[in-house]
């Protein structure tokens, strides 16, 4: 097998599922509890801002309440431990990677805990409510900020960075997603067009399961520990 230097890892919901953030998809999941259409588009925020802020109030003070798991340590050690090329991509808006101490990690669907004007264009770290209207930290503009989440419609953050790192890759491995969101979903067909060995670490077969060399299935926190170890054993520098 070819030697593994650089590594990209796509995560999603179910690896801060054990951390007890509910998925979107699983039964009873967030989209059983709130149609995506009144919550998690920019015409849902232009029709009934209330409802939306009120639903990104309430995640945001979720995420606060839990840890990472044993999945995002596991992470952060191959992060801080791998001497080759490493970018964790997630599409999950919760902190718990960084939380858990990964730094090579990048959020392609935004983040929970930032706000962003849309009169300064301005991102602001923000752990309170925005149902309240503040005024911007930077603008002072009250009433303009929404939370900093790529919503369905919207363009995903640093695809050119994303794709890059794919192209340079010798592992693609997916984690805890269930390949229904595009362009997350159709990583796994770049890379092996790309000649890249793809792995997948989930709790069931995915949507896209078809698309890997290998499936590993079992919860985030005993198979990704296992196939970390599995890395850090055969680094071979
Ligand atoms: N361990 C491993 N995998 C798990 C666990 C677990 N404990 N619990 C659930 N899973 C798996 C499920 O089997 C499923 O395949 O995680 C996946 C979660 O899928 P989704 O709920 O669809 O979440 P995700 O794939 O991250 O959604 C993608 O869709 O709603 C949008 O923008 C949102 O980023 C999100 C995107």
């Amino acid at each position: 097998m070819k030697e593994i230097r650089n590594i990209v890892i796509l995560t999603g919901a179910g690896v801060s599922a054990e951390s007890g953030i509910d998925t979107f998809r699983s039964a009873g999941g967030l989209w059983e509890q709130h149609r995506v259409e009144d919550v998690a588009t920019p015409e849902a925020f232009e029709r009934d801002p209330e409802l939306v802020l009120r639903f990104y109030d309430m995640r945001r003070a979720r995420i606060q309440e839990v840890e990472p798991n044993a999945a995002h340590q596991a992470l952060a050690r191959l992060d801080a431990e791998w001497k080759g090329g490493l970018l964790i991509v997630t599409q999950n808006v919760d902190d718990l990677h960084e939380r858990a101490g990964a730094g090579r990690l990048l959020h392609m669907h935004g983040e929970h805990l930032n706000a962003w004007c849309l009169s300064c264009d301005g991102r602001h770290r923000w752990y309170g409510t925005l149902i309240d209207r503040p005024a911007c930290p930077a603008c002072g503009i009250a009433g303009r900020m929404r939370p900093d989440i790529v919503w369905f419609g919207e363009m995903p953050y640093r695809m050119h960075e994303i794709y890059a790192a794919l192209n340079r890759a010798d592992l693609f491995v997916s984690i805890g997603t269930s390949g229904a969101v595009y362009p997350a979903a159709g990583f796994v067909r770049e890379a092996r067009e790309q000649g890249v060995r793809t792995l997948e670490l989930n709790l069931e077969p995915s949507q896209g399961s078809h698309w890997f060399d290998e499936s590993r299935h079992g919860p985030a926190t005993e198979i990704v520990p296992a196939w970390v170890d599995q890395m850090l054993r055969q680094q071979q520098y």
